[in-house]
């Protein structure tokens, strides 16, 4: 169950500021230089960051899974999957006859994805390379979208968003991660988006959005179902 975590928020923020930063994965510059002129194009490094195993403290990825409601079988997306510290989660919560396909926009993530899947054997996973502005996902295919620290990134989100409604199967969902107003740590403040923004970019793409209120110590979770 999610709960509040108030006295954790407060531990974080306590944290120096450099320690968490390398927690999240996020540094304040110069890697947020806006949607299409930023690259995450070293896998490597990012996963010292992204993959630290720090990281589940924060990011409780439990909670993520508990939130998207998921069902054996289902077919799963992360959208923006980076070096796929989801992944693991996705593929135990779809189970054997489930799938996970891991998206993102740079190749040398991509291969490091095909990687990890192979390594790891993690059952049901593929990876894919996709354009900035499509997720290129055949209609009604998908039973849930995650994304996680990624939706700021995506230009034209309204636009976007109606290729992810397509995409849902009858009783589908997107479930969206991304860093609070107020986090201590995260992208710049000039590139985060505050939870009704993305209430709102889901509900212009037809789905009918809502915040899971104080979910996580760093983040919220957006939930937009197909009506
Ligand atoms: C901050 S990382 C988050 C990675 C992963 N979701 C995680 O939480 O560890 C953002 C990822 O999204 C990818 N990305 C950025 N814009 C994208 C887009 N329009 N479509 C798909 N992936 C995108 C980046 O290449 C990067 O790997």
């Amino acid at each position: 169950m999610i709960k509040k975590v108030a006295a954790r928020w407060t531990a974080c923020a306590l944290l120096p500021l450099i320690a968490t930063s390398i927690a999240c994965g996020h540094s304040h510059a110069p890697h947020h230089g806006g949607p299409l002129g930023h690259r995450f194009d070293d896998p490597e490094s990012w996963s010292a960051r992204w993959d630290d195993p720090a990281r589940d403290e924060w990011q409780r990825p439990a909670e993520v899974i508990e939130a998207m409601a998921i069902e054996p079988g289902m077919a799963l997306v992360d959208l923006g999957a980076g070096t796929g510290y989801f992944l693991p989660h996705l593929a135990a919560a779809a189970g054997p006859d489930g799938a996970v396909e891991a998206l993102d926009v740079e190749a040398p993530m991509v291969d490091w994805l095909k990687n990890r899947i192979a390594r790891d054997a993690i059952s049901g996973a593929s990876a894919r390379l996709v354009p900035f502005d499509d997720p290129q996902l055949p209609a009604a295919s998908v039973d849930r979208v995650l994304i996680v620290n990624t939706w700021h990134h995506i230009p034209e989100r309204p636009t976007y968003g109606a290729h992810l409604t397509r995409a849902l199967k009858p009783g589908g969902a997107v479930v969206i991660v991304d860093y609070a107003l107020d986090s201590p740590v995260g992208p710049p403040a000039e590139m985060r988006l505050s939870p009704e923004s993305v209430v709102a970019d889901l509900e212009a793409a037809g789905l009918k959005a809502a915040i899971i209120p104080e979910a996580l110590p760093r983040q919220y979770i957006v939930v937009g179902r197909l009506p």
